[in-house]
């Protein structure tokens, strides 16, 4: 059942019930309008509420019906919306906890509307490339005003009932038992004619037309490749400067339009892609949780301190360990100038800045972390040094403890041998900066226990990060196909490219930053050191030698002042370099390439497509569960753009048959033996099929 009906003396209630956020759905509307009926034929109501079981009032819309013919099927929501405002016996919409999308645009049908105190009420739309499509730019600005109206339905920002409870938007915030306040407000309201509704009123807003010029600007200016905020403008405007039905009319085609757009698609796929990444297959989402409520940090380097303050922002005491009193002490002050500099940008209060920096306690004693339900390894990486962190921590900590690695290259199977308790360990891939970047790759061993791993993915959201599961292998799934795309960006220069085209090539398809610019962010020597150990491991594969050329000349990026470009001091700003284009130039000739132009397009191909195979490798092997797991990772870790929804929702767009056709013929070119189509990749192209 998707909504119950039931009557209270004179007044029948319609509880949606559509577990977990209660979205319209067809079978939920269908469940309502039928409430409805039954109410207007039993002569004995004389008011209807509407409202919603468990966690919400509803989520809104049924975002998993979009385009499909269920979305269309009536009752659509502007059916039931005008069900409800039709309705001869007045209809109360009782809202708690949640009351978003289509869920406000029917609260904004009912006649009437109360409120329990900290509801959320948003009109989040535009997060998923969409605008409200039931009324709501129609209905909103008419109850709370055109500039509170616009703000919300642009940023999609949710905000607390008890701040609206001065619009008209609400009739009454009911302080203590909701139903009982919505049962009383229903009798009150049992005989008042005519009922009010929302499209009677009107937006009154002086001058509103520089008012909305200015909006269009700022929003145009932010909007970025989005077409939804600048839509939401004109919608909006259209309360003011049309007649309501004109109105509804207008909003209408234009959601028509931005839901079939390549953009919305990709929010949407977003969307569930981060939902879907805290569950894996077979870890039962009931699956018994270890309480996590003290957190220890081997090592306050660059990525231990960052680790750690995700837990002191969660309200988790951390302990932090080192070897030495100095380096404990410039961990601890590196932690502290953080939060000074965010207090500084007034992002902080100095209340939480105090219970933050409280929360943490620096040791040089294993004895003082052995009570900790979860300690974190973030020492050198180096096999040696987590063998003996791992030993001694198998010697201290307390049963049941969570040890995780940090490490971004080494095996987490041979780190967990070095205990007696691999089930226990597991791997916390944090990327740099730790407490700022939204993704953690959650390595699973070969005996991680499945109660560490739903503990840890739960962790994860609880530190507000995007928590993905890969398997165990060189690289993970970020790193493996970064290397892929290194690779080609390498083969580029050699052939005719220089730094700067490329990365304005990708940044121009909508990367945040190209591959050379990352590069000197993260240091080229990083780079450096894992090829040096492929040589060996894996002669076999061929590199370009450039990055290696650039290396020799002690150019590792931003932290020498010198990497693919020059930089000045205290200027992040990149330069091209005179140096390394003559070097690069001189590499081709040396070789006895002759360089010539590679267009964008191209270029953008060889480095995506590059991700897209190695993904096709990792998911075929089940290092990652799911396509959209890899399409989290490089939208939260690696700065892929997300209006492209990632690299497997973008490859499924161009058309995988498309992408095997590109790779068949760059492997005709030069380094042609980077691109063997991945046996995942050349089956579903042929199955005419989608990694999604
Ligand atoms: N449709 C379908 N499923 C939805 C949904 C929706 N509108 N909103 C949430 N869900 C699902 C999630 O996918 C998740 O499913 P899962 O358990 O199978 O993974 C489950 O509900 C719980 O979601 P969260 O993990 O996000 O739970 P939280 O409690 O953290 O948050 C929430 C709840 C605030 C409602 C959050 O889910 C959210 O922001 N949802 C999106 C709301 C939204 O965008 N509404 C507008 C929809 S579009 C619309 O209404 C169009 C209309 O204008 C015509
Ligand atoms: P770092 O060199 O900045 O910090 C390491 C810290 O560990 C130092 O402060 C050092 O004194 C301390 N340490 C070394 N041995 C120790 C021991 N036995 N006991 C206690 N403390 C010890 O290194 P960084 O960059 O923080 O890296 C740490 C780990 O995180 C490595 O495994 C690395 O691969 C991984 N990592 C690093 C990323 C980065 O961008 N720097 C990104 C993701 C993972």
């Amino acid at each position: 059942m998707t909504a119950e009906y039931k009557v209270h003396g004179a007044v029948a209630v319609i509880t949606l019930n559509n577990p977990p956020v209660n979205g319209l759905g067809l079978a939920t509307r269908t469940a309502i309008v039928e409430g409805l009926r039954q109410a207007q034929h039993d002569a004995a109501v004389k008011s209807i509420v509407i409202t919603g079981a468990g966690k919400a009032f509803s989520g809104g819309a049924d975002i998993k019906e979009f385009n499909s013919p269920k979305a269309l099927a009536e009752p659509t929501l502007h059916t039931v919306i005008a069900a409800v405002e039709n309705s001869d016996k007045p209809v109360i919409a009782a809202i708690h906890t949640v009351c978003m999308g289509g869920g406000l645009e029917l609260a904004l049908g009912c006649h009437y509307r109360v409120v329990s105190p900290g509801a959320q009420i948003a009109l989040p739309e535009v997060k998923l490339g969409i605008l409200p499509g039931a009324g709501g730019t129609q209905r909103l600005p008419r109850v709370v005003g055109l500039e509170m109206a616009l703000n919300m339905i642009v940023s999609g920002t949710p905000v607390a009932s008890e701040k609206l409870v001065k619009t008209k938007l609400f009739d009454e915030l009911v302080e203590g038992d909701l139903m009982t306040g919505a049962l009383n407000f229903a009798e009150r309201v049992a005989a008042t004619r005519p009922l009010p509704k929302v499209r009677d009123l009107k937006v009154d807003y002086p001058n509103y037309e520089a008012f909305l010029q200015f909006s269009r600007n700022t929003v145009k200016a932010m909007a970025g490749p989005f077409p939804a905020p600048l839509k939401c403008v004109e919608a909006v405007a259209a309360s003011i400067t049309k007649k309501f039905d004109d109105g509804i009319a207008f909003e209408r085609a234009l959601f028509v339009d931005l839901v079939q757009t390549t953009e919305s698609k990709a929010l949407r796929h977003a969307f569930f892609g981060e939902r879907a990444a805290s569950k894996l297959p077979d870890v039962p989402a009931d699956t018994p949780m270890r309480s996590i409520k003290s957190v220890a940090v081997i090592g306050a380097g660059t990525m231990g301190g960052g680790i750690a303050m995700n837990f002191l922002n969660a309200g988790i005491p951390v302990t932090i360990l080192e070897m030495k009193q100095e380096a404990l002490d410039k961990g601890l002050a590196t932690i502290r100038k953080n939060y000074e500099n965010t207090m500084k940008k007034g992002k902080l209060t100095q209340e939480k800045f105090d219970q933050r920096l409280s929360l943490i306690t620096g040791t040089m004693s294993y004895e003082e972390i052995g009570q900790a339900d979860l300690v974190i390894e973030a020492v050198f990486e180096d096999m040696g040094v987590k063998e003996t962190v791992f030993k001694k921590l198998d010697e201290v900590m307390k049963p049941g403890a969570i040890l995780a690695s940090n490490t971004s290259t080494l095996d987490v199977d041979q780190i967990a041998n070095f205990t007696k308790r691999p089930q226990d360990v597991i791997g916390t891939h944090f990327f740099s900066p730790a407490n700022v970047m939204k993704l953690l790759e959650i390595v699973r061993g070969k005996a991680t226990a499945k109660d560490v791993l739903a503990t840890t993915l739960a962790l994860s959201k609880k530190i507000k990060k995007t928590g993905v599961v890969s398997g165990v292998c060189d690289g993970f799934i970020g790193n493996r196909m970064i290397e892929q795309y290194s690779r080609q960006a390498g083969f580029l220069l050699e052939q005719g490219c220089l730094p700067e085209q490329v990365d304005k090539a990708v940044e121009k398809f909508g990367f945040a930053m190209g591959p050379f610019r990352m590069g000197d962010l993260a240091g080229n020597d990083i780079g450096w050191y894992i090829r040096k150990r492929r040589y060996v491991e894996k002669p076999e594969v061929t590199y370009s030698k450039t990055a290696d050329l650039l290396c020799e000349l002690g150019r590792f990026g931003q932290k020498t002042s010198a990497g693919w470009y020059d930089y000045k001091p205290g200027d992040r700003k990149a330069y091209p370099s005179t140096v390394v284009n003559d070097m690069i130039i001189k590499h081709s000739a040396d070789l006895g390439i002759e360089r010539k132009k590679i267009s964008d397009a191209e270029i953008v191909e060889r480095l995506v497509y590059a991700l897209v195979n190695e993904a096709a490798n990792i998911l075929d092997e089940g290092i990652a569960t799911r396509a959209s797991d890899i399409d989290m990772v490089y939208l939260t870790g690696y700065g892929f753009p997300l209006f492209r929804g990632g690299p497997m929702f973008y490859a499924d767009t161009v058309g995988l048959p498309n992408v095997v056709m590109a790779m068949e013929k760059y492997a005709k070119g030069p380094h042609g033996e980077a691109w063997q189509v991945a046996p995942l990749l050349a089956r579903l192209a042929a199955e005419g099929k989608t990694f999604n």
